[in-house]
């Protein structure tokens, strides 16, 4: 950056100054407004090299007085519109006042704004609440290049007179041509007279390819798709690569779930059936190429708009994802094939894109830290942050990440599928109809509810009408956590997890099932419709996974030496939705300051769409992995000791005295020498 304090460029020279960059500077009189900004380093666009062919290095002049920058721009500031521009105003259109940078020149003291679509590196603002924001510098970008005609008395190829061009007019070189681009190119200079436009993909320093060819002055649709590959769905951001705005989201069941639940059952199918490992690897990519095609339908554009994917995943999904044997991730060591960050064509893993379509996968923690971790890592960024963060990325298998700016450590743990409402007697997936939140008054005991889909609570008059289509149909992960908490401040529950009798709790929603009990939330039977209940086998499904999530954490807190954590951060799709409150009466989670818990929505598929849209991303969080201090639960002996500990709710040991002074928790104990079976167990296999 110049600054006009410290130029030593004659005085009489033009003034530049650029907004928003502030960037300003002296230019000779006739300078391009385009060559004064790379030569003050601002950013300003180019895909056709000056050739007023892209208008991609569109900027704004501000006439008149300046008094904050201390210049007066005059109307004669900047050249005429000439030719150029006039022809590309009369056949595309320029918004009033626009200039071609690459046309107009400078020739007095002059305010240029560079709007963001003629920036290179714009700026995604994340919807979400955000630590970052995503600066577009795709891997793939389109250059438009006039190539030297074939000359009888210089023989040389057209690839050659191709490279020659990137040289000179984008100072790229060491760029490769695919062999299946060579015919294409030579079609597209003769169709274009020695015009084309090539999308180049650079994947990292010294790996750049060309990836595209079109004849003459091109805008192809240049799309990618982050994708985050889980175990039980696969959800997918369809992305303009240019402008970075997501065209299409959506995601599928994984159809894995065929073969196993969860990933130990994969891993087993895998063991116990020649080729069952083969035919996941089928599976996932015809789900992939289903839900491409799905994506880009839904936005009006073709699968072979794809021209990047980002994945992140576990580990068993990667191995089964990339066709390679996921057994050895079964038992210790648990090694990997490959733990590094990978770079491949689309087609070496049967995905139907674009014909020279680009994959990254981002690279593993760990045998049992993927992924789908490191790209939480990037999204969240912890090893950035002073306060001791706490990541829970809650999923089938949940991903937990401790650190600040001193040390980062990760571990994942096997919560099982009961948060996403799997393995609970009136469980479902979220989805309009089912309970998502609940709360039970501690006097009367009587619950009220709300349903996705419908804003009321249960007691409202009208709410059956407003649920009239959906009706109440069962209870997804969130409304299980409130419900199970609401239960335990309501004295229904005790401290071990024992649903109380109708006696003990003095309400006849707590009905006897066999030997123990249930609380009953909703009665729709009169309309046909469900009988929705806690059950005591829905508590011990529940304390299983958070137990797991809860000695996961700790873990990770005795590796860093601390009982307290300064923040909490919820993540994961279904994170977004848990109620902070409730997760700490549950014990899902360290007692911690409740303001100090934030959900961060799907983290590790924002760091997907972070690396698909930025290559400097991709090589932080090669980087990153490298820093961050895997803890493997699975072999860990304090695992079994915490695990058992954290069964009780909120917690057998840990006193929770933050969560305590702001919620009743009640001490009853509804243990009539039974016993509750559920203590020391550990019950879950890692999936
Ligand atoms: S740089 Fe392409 S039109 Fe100006």
């Amino acid at each position: 950056m110049s600054d006009a304090s410290q130029d030593t460029s004659p005085a009489q020279d033009p003034l530049v100054i650029f907004t928003p960059s502030g960037k300003r500077g002296r230019v000779p009189s006739g300078t391009s407004v385009l060559a004064a900004a790379r030569q003050l380093g601002v950013d300003l666009d180019s895909v056709c090299g000056g050739r007023g062919v892209c208008s991609k290095c569109q900027v704004q002049p501000s006439f008149g007085d300046h008094s904050k920058h201390g210049i007066t721009a005059n109307a004669d500031a900047l050249t005429e519109f000439n030719a150029v521009e006039e022809r590309y105003d009369r056949v595309r259109g320029l918004k009033t006042g626009r200039r071609l940078g690459c046309q107009a020149c400078v020739t007095g003291d002059v305010v240029l704004d560079v709007p963001p679509e003629s920036q290179v590196h714009k700026q995604v603002v994340r919807k979400a609440a955000t630590t970052r924001h995503i600066e577009i510098d795709p891997a793939t970008r389109l250059y438009y290049v006039e190539v030297a005609e074939a000359d009888m008395h210089d023989p040389s190829g057209d690839w050659e007179r191709t490279e020659i061009a990137l040289k000179t007019q984008f100072d790229l070189d060491g760029i490769a041509l695919p062999f299946a681009l060579l015919a294409p190119l030579q079609k597209a200079l003769l169709d274009g007279k020695n015009t084309a436009t090539l999308a180049v993909h650079t994947a990292r320093a010294g790996a750049t390819k060309v990836v595209g060819v079109w004849p003459k002055f091109a805008e192809p649709n240049l799309y990618g798709l982050a994708v985050d590959l889980g175990s039980t769905t696969i959800a997918a951001h369809l992305t303009n690569l240019v402008t970075g705005e997501v065209k299409a989201s959506g995601g599928v069941m994984n159809p894995q779930i065929r073969f196993g639940e969860d990933l130990m059952s994969r891993v087993s199918y895998a063991m116990m059936n020649e080729g069952g490992a083969a035919d996941m690897t089928v599976a996932v990519r015809d789900a992939m190429n289903a839900l491409a095609a799905e994506l880009t339908a839904e936005a009006g554009l073709a699968v072979t708009d794809i021209f990047e994917t980002v994945f992140v995943m576990n580990p068993v999904m990667h191995h089964l994802l990339l066709g390679l044997d996921p057994i050895p991730l079964g038992q210790a060591p648990f090694a990997l094939a490959t733990s590094s960050a990978m770079d491949l064509e689309a087609s070496d893993i049967d995905l139907n894109f674009a014909p020279h379509a680009q994959v990254y996968i981002l690279p593993l923690i760990a045998g049992h830290v993927g992924a789908d971790a490191a790209a939480v890592a990037l999204s969240e960024a912890p090893q950035t942050v002073d306060p001791l963060t706490l990541i829970v990325d809650v999923g089938t298998n949940a991903e937990i990440i401790l650190g600040n700016k001193t040390r980062v450590l990760a571990c994942s743990s096997p919560t099982g599928p009961a948060f996403e409402g799997a393995q609970i007697s009136s469980g479902q997936r979220a989805a309009p109809g089912a309970i998502e939140r609940v709360e039970i008054d501690p006097v009367t005991k009587e619950p009220r509810f709300k349903v996705i889909g419908c804003d009321l609570w249960s007691t409202d008059s009208e709410f059956a009408v407003q649920t009239a289509t959906t009706g109440v149909s069962g209870i997804c992960g969130s409304g299980i956590i409130e419900a199970v908490a609401e239960m335990r401040m309501a004295g229904l529950l005790d401290a071990g997890g024992l649903i109380g009798s109708a006696e003990q709790t003095g309400t006849p929603r707590c009905r006897p099932t066999g030997r123990t009990h249930a609380y009953l939330v909703f009665d729709g039977s009169a309309d046909g419709g469900p009988v929705i209940e806690v059950t005591q086998g829905d508590i011990r499904a529940i304390q299983l996974a958070k137990s797991a999530l809860y000695a996961g954490a700790r873990l990770l807190m005795d590796e860093f030496g601390t009982d307290t954590v300064e923040r909490v951060v919820l993540a994961g799709a279904f994170g977004a939705h848990i109620s902070p409150k409730h997760a700490m009466v549950l014990g899902m989670i360290p007692d911690c300051p409740l303001e100090d818990v934030t959900s961060a929505g799907n983290a590790a598929g924002t760091g997907a769409q972070i690396a698909l849209l930025n290559v400097a991303a991709r090589r932080e969080v090669e980087a990153l992995v490298h820093v961050i201090t895997k803890v493997e639960t699975a072999i860990e002996p304090r695992f079994q000791e915490h695990f058992v500990a954290a069964n009780a709710i909120p917690h057998a040991t840990a006193p929770f005295d933050g969560l305590r002074a702001i919620v009743p928790l009640p001490e009853p104990s509804f243990n009539a020498g039974g016993g509750d079976g559920a203590r020391g167990r550990r019950g879950r296999r890692r999936g």
